[in-house]
């Protein structure tokens, strides 16, 4: 049976970019699956293709039990999405936004009201409700885009990059709360540059670069794939690079990487804590003083520097930091209400199924 999120074939083309170029997903209900890539390599068309709002040129996708084409208001009706780029309305307040869109959802007045209360104390708004969200910082912005996307408790969610910006209390925070919509059956499809946040909360992760997915699986089957364990020492005193060098060579399966000026000694290894208790005894032997030794396991940094061949801290370095009002998504909702919460009432020519009829 196909999962809460499923897609075949996807294919988006913007002129000569093929953003898709053929995306399958298959995320079973009450999981999350960790959607990974460079800047460029097609995430958020994926999870705007998946809540309606792009037309796929080609390929199937089917959320919630519904087809995404066939259907884009049913499915709306199913899934909650935090988009990239904060949604707010600036000149509301926290409360008002929160408010809106519950009332958008057909609560009433009252349940809206109280539901606002609740979603302003868990994303550490309170203080700022009342003020209008032209004045909140970045990290507010998007405490209070997420708080929107949750007024109603979708079974299916998207969440494109929702840390972003968030400092480490916040990021902590949302992932508890995250961890809890997973309990209670919600799936979730997030994009995140964060890696360790895809080893924290997905299940699954799939690497996408250039709108094809190269890589899928647990994080800990893709550092599996990505190769084995490392060595690493930092000696007390440059001079004993040389001598470690040669121990390390004696015990490694690769190449001895040197960091000359943190003193750092890395090598790919095999046999694990067993490996390091007799490097330990064959150092200590030669004299030579150490300040710090481990053994080091692949991280999923490690994993996306190896499929994609650069640093996800790089690429966001790098990428484009264009925000939503860059202009060069003449395709996106102009109603930002609608962007933060895929709301029921949203009505965008692209996903118009006569149009798709054509
Ligand atoms: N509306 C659009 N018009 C033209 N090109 C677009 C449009 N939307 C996306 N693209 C292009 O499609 C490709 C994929 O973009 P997308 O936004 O899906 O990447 P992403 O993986 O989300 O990247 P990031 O990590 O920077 O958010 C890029 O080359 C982008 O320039
Ligand atoms: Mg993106």
């Amino acid at each position: 049976m196909p999962g809460a999120i499923y897609a075949e074939g996807l294919v988006k083309t913007f002129g000569d970019v093929r953003a898709l170029d053929g995306v399958d997903l298959d995320v079973p209900e009450g999981t999350v699956l960790g959607l990974l890539g460079p800047n460029g390599a097609g995430k958020t068309t994926a999870v705007r293709v998946l809540t309606t709002l792009l037309q796929p040129d080609s390929g199937r996708a089917v959320v919630a039990g519904i087809d995404v084409v066939k259907n884009p208001n049913e499915v709306r009706r199913n899934i909650g999405l935090s988009g990239q780029f904060a949604a707010v309305d600036e000149y509301l307040t926290g409360r008002e936004n929160l408010r809106m869109v519950g009332q958008l959802y057909q609560q009433s007045a009252r349940a809206a009201k109280a539901r606002a209360v609740e979603l302003l104390e868990r994303f550490n708004l309170t203080d700022a409700a009342d003020r209008t969200t032209k004045t909140y910082s970045g990290g507010m912005r998007r405490r209070l885009d997420l708080a929107a996307a949750l007024v109603v408790s979708p079974p299916v969610m998207f969440m494109d990059e929702p840390t972003t910006g968030l400092d480490p209390r916040n990021r902590q925070q949302l992932w508890g709360i995250i961890e809890e919509l997973v309990a209670g059956g919600t799936t979730l499809l997030l994009t995140t540059q964060y890696l360790e946040e895809a080893d924290h909360l997905a299940h699954d992760i799939c690497v996408i670069d250039h709108g094809q997915v190269i890589a899928r699986g647990t994080a800990d089957e893709l550092k599996a794939r990505t190769g084995g364990e490392r060595v690493e020492v930092v000696v007390h005193e440059r001079d004993q690079i040389t001598p470690t060098r040669d121990v390390l060579a004696g015990f490694g399966k690769g190449e001895v990487m040197v960091a000359e000026h943190t003193r750092k000694l890395t090598v790919p290894v095999t046999g694990g804590a067993k490996l390091l208790a007799e490097i330990i005894r064959e150092l200590d032997t030669r004299g030579v003083e150490i300040d710090d030794i481990g053994l080091r396991r692949p991280t999923l940094d490690d994993v996306f520097i190896s499929l994609t061949g650069h640093a996800a801290e790089e690429a966001r370095e790098n990428g484009e930091g264009g925000g939503p009002a860059s202009g060069e998504r003449p395709d996106a909702p102009a109603d930002p209400a609608t962007a933060a919460t895929a709301a029921p009432a949203t009505d965008d020519t692209t996903t118009d199924p006569k149009e798709s009829a054509k």
